[in-house]
Formats: C-alpha cells, structure tokens, sequence
C-alpha cells in the first residue's frame, strides 16, 4: 500500500550497537526488523547497501519566527524545518519565548498557531521563563500537565536575566513539577561592565563581542548554577557549552554529583574561532553568538573529546538566524548585533565530518550525540531517537562516502548566508523519511509543508523532595 516501505540491506546503527536488518515500515511506524523480510507486493522498496540507517536526528535547540534584539529571525517555521529535513533531522524541540505582559499560556497558543501549517517534521516546545511570580508559577504547572511541555529555559544574561534568588525558586519549582531547568549560563553584570568599558574605549565592532565574555565569564555561570541544582536537587541542562573552561566545570560539577546535562553546538565543533577576529564586519557579526565561538582553536577537538568521554552529551544547532542587513543593526555597536546563527541543516553533516570522519566519534556515538540523547534527556524516547519496532519512522539513509560542500546557494535557509560556506563534508543523507514518508529521496527534497505533528513531551516521574 501506499502508506508501506520497505528499506534493503543496510547497517542499522543505534546508540546501543550496529545491526544488520530489513525495516519494514506501515502508516508512519516501524513495525518489523528482520532478515529478508517478505512483504506484499507493489510496496516501494529501498536498497540501502552500504549505507548507515541513523534514527532522524533530533536537535533540541532552534529559534523559528524568533522575535530577539529587535528583529526576527529569517528562518520561519517552513524554511526552518525543510531545512532540517534536507539535512536529517526529524524533530526540532523549539524555544517558545512570550512577549511582554503575554501570559505564558497565551505564548503556547500563539507558537502553535505561527508552527501549525508550516511544520515539515514533528515539533517539540521549551518555554523560556523571565521572571517569578504566582502567574508564571501555576501556568508552568498547566504547560507540563496540558500541553506537553518537560523544559523550562531561564538565562542568567541580557536585560531579561534571572538572579540567583529567583533561580533557586524557579528550580525548586521545577524540580516538584518533575520537569527539567535548561540554562543560558553567561554572568551578565560581568558583560554588561564590559560591554560598557569596551565602548567607552572605542571598541565598537564585532570583536568586542568576545572580548565583552570571555570563557571563564562563561565557566563562572556554569558553575553558579551547578551549585543551585544540587541544593535544590533539579537536573539541569546547560544549552549551548560554548567553551573549554565551561565545559571542564560542567564535567567538574558532576563528577561532584550535580544532575547536570551538557549541550554544545555544530558552530562550536565545526568553526575555528581563531579567524573570527581577522574577518571583516560582515563576516564576524555573521558569525556573533551568545556565547561566542571561542577564539582558541584548540576548543573544538576539546569539545569533540567530551561528547565522546560522555562530558557532554548533545550537539544542537541553536539555529537562530539573521540576515546580513539584519545583523548591521549592530554596525557601530557590537552590543546591538542580533546574536545567532544557522545549523539546523548542517548540523548532522558537520558532526560527521569533524566526528566520525576524522575517527573521534564512533557511528553510534554519533547517533547519541545527535538524536538518542536529546530524546532521552527531553523524554520522548523510544518514540524518537532510535530504530526500534514501535518508534515513529523517522529514518536517515546516510551515505557515509559522498561529500557536498555547504553554501548558502544551495542550502535550504532563508537567511542570506552560512556560517559553513565553503566546508566540505563526507556523510550525505541520501533518502531522509519523515514519519514514513520519504521526504528527501536520493537527495531530491520533496517535503509537505504543515506535515509535521505537536510533539508532546511528558514530564519525568516528579520529584518528591526529601530533607
Ligand atoms: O546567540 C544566541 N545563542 N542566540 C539565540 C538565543 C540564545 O541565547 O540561545
Ligand atoms: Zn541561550
Ligand atoms: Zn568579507
Ligand atoms: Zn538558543
């Protein structure tokens, strides 16, 4: 039938092994793994020898219709999730972030509706807390009982951070809701000072960015909040690992018995940050993030090492995107630079590359790092994150030998360049199925656009405290 697919000889890797199967695949679910399986005839069949089948990559970072340092981001949910898609990830765990004087429930019916009819894979939310009060409190409750939401994102920098205080609450909170506390950690009074130091200095253009936060401003939030997780016993999530320092006190902080879990990004294993700084405008605030892609050029291989050591146990995009005239708001002051950058399309090819293809990374480890422990950790696995009979058909066919050179001519985005321009990646995905559907078929994207589904992502078993 229609709604049946058959996928030949090719090497199923998991996180847990490498088998060698049939999938056989009916209304978008797994339903048998088998040698030579025998199906009814008239059902497409796919020859995958000597392919890798990956499970759909899951990147649980991105920022689609992001209203941020006041612009928006080019990619919308379409443009966001065909990219995805082109590239082999299957679900996108989003960051909802509400408007001022919107309540947080009214932000979760205002990003479903932006999401609904444009989605081309399955769709997660986090929302992202700015405050503490009773309102937040009892609608943070609603959004894990409700609305399927696991994950609160609270930053310690911009205008809109946290204090400690309020962070201590809102993790106790979250701890007896049995959700879990995700963290832009970066100390913004350090920053602020800088910023304000390095200005009045005449340090205006995209280098101050760095200079304004460096690593150990990095390291010193990671820690802070480390500390707080274990008084209060919430597991935390620390988005976007950016440098050395924070990476080694995360480690550090569990190693103390922290709940702490590590994300690092695509831009941070695949740039070199040590030619930032020489780039002209255009290109350095094309690159600007938060935290900043480290000018050492020893940190990507660092980072590398802790996703194999298990230090860290995801890589996002944290595809947050703005175009070339977009990021000259900040032409004059670096401060005012739109932070973010693309890999929601890139980021699976760019793990590869500077993973697997350089020997780091094992096939399954790559799978780990980039869709079973996000899936784990945000609690929708098995349904995602592996090839297992009864999980969601979401597979990537992944031709481990052919290369493709990453360009914005040919990419997928609607934002106006890529921070990759010009890299050659080994690891292709050949055919991507998105829910069953082949969505990208010998490397022709053919997507439907609003086919993607809410995820719902339920809450751990909550947490009783106990003195
Ligand atoms: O620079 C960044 N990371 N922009 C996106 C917002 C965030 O902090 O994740
Ligand atoms: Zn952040
Ligand atoms: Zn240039
Ligand atoms: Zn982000």
């Amino acid at each position: 039938s229609q709604n049946s697919l058959l996928i030949r000889n090719g090497t199923i890797v998991n996180a847990d092994g490498i088998s060698e199967n049939d999938i056989f695949i009916e209304n978008g679910i797994i339903k048998e793994l088998g040698k030579n399986l025998s199906v009814p005839n008239g059902i497409r069949s796919i020859d995958a020898k000597g392919f890798f089948i990956l499970p759909g990559g899951v990147d649980p970072h991105t920022h689609l219709e992001f209203e941020f340092m006041g612009t928006v981001t080019a990619d919308d949910f379409y443009h966001g999730t065909k990219a995805a898609v082109a590239g082999g990830t299957t679900t996108i765990i989003d960051f909802m972030d509400g408007k001022e004087n919107e309540t947080l429930i009214d932000a979760y019916n205002s990003y479903r509706e932006k999401a609904e009819g444009k989605v081309c894979c399955d769709y997660g939310f986090h929302m992202v807390i700015k405050g503490w009060n009773e309102r937040i409190k009892a609608d943070m409750e609603t959004l894990c009982s409700e609305h399927g939401i696991n994950s609160f994102k609270m930053f310690m920098a911009y205008s809109f951070r946290l204090n400690d205080s309020q962070l201590y609450s809102i993790l106790e909170h979250i701890r007896n809701l049995g959700a879990l506390a995700q963290i832009h950690a970066e100390n913004g009074t350090i920053i602020d000072k800088n910023t304000e130091r390095l200005l009045e200095k005449g340090i205006t253009g995209p280098e101050g960015h760095e200079l304004s936060r460096p690593e150990e401003v990095e390291a010193e939030a990671v820690n802070r909040v480390c500390v707080i997780s274990k008084q209060v016993s919430c597991p935390v999530y620390i988005v976007h690992v950016m440098s050395k320092l924070a990476a080694q006190t995360l480690a550090d902080c569990r190693k103390r018995g922290a709940q702490v879990f590590g994300e690092t990004l695509a831009s941070a294993l695949g740039l070199d940050g040590s030619q930032l700084p020489h780039k002209c405008f255009e290109e350095a605030a094309g690159c600007l993030m938060s935290p900043p892609i480290r000018p050492d050029p020893t940190t990507p291989r660092f980072l590398m090492d802790f996703l194999k050591q298990g230090n860290l146990q995801v890589v996002g995009s944290d595809n947050c995107t703005f175009n070339k005239e977009q990021k000259k708001i900040g032409m004059g002051d670096f401060s005012k630079i739109p932070n973010g950058i693309n890999g929601l399309q890139d980021r699976m090819s760019v793990v590869w590359e500077k993973g697997v293809h350089t020997g780091i990374l094992s096939p399954t480890d790559f799978v780990a790092v980039t869709s079973t422990n996000a899936a784990k950790i945000f609690n929708i696995y098995p349904r995602k994150g592996c090839i297992a009979v009864g999980s969601d058909a979401d597979l990537v066919v992944w031709n481990p030998t052919k290369t493709r050179v990453i360009s914005a001519k040919t990419h997928q985005h609607a934002v106006d360049f890529n921070i990759f321009e010009g890299m050659e990646c080994h690891g292709v995905p050949e055919y991507v199925i998105v829910n069953g559907r082949v969505c990208v078929d010998q490397g022709q994207l053919n997507i439907i656009k609003g086919s993607g589904r809410y995820l719902e992502c339920p809450v751990f078993c909550p947490y009783v405290y106990k003195q």
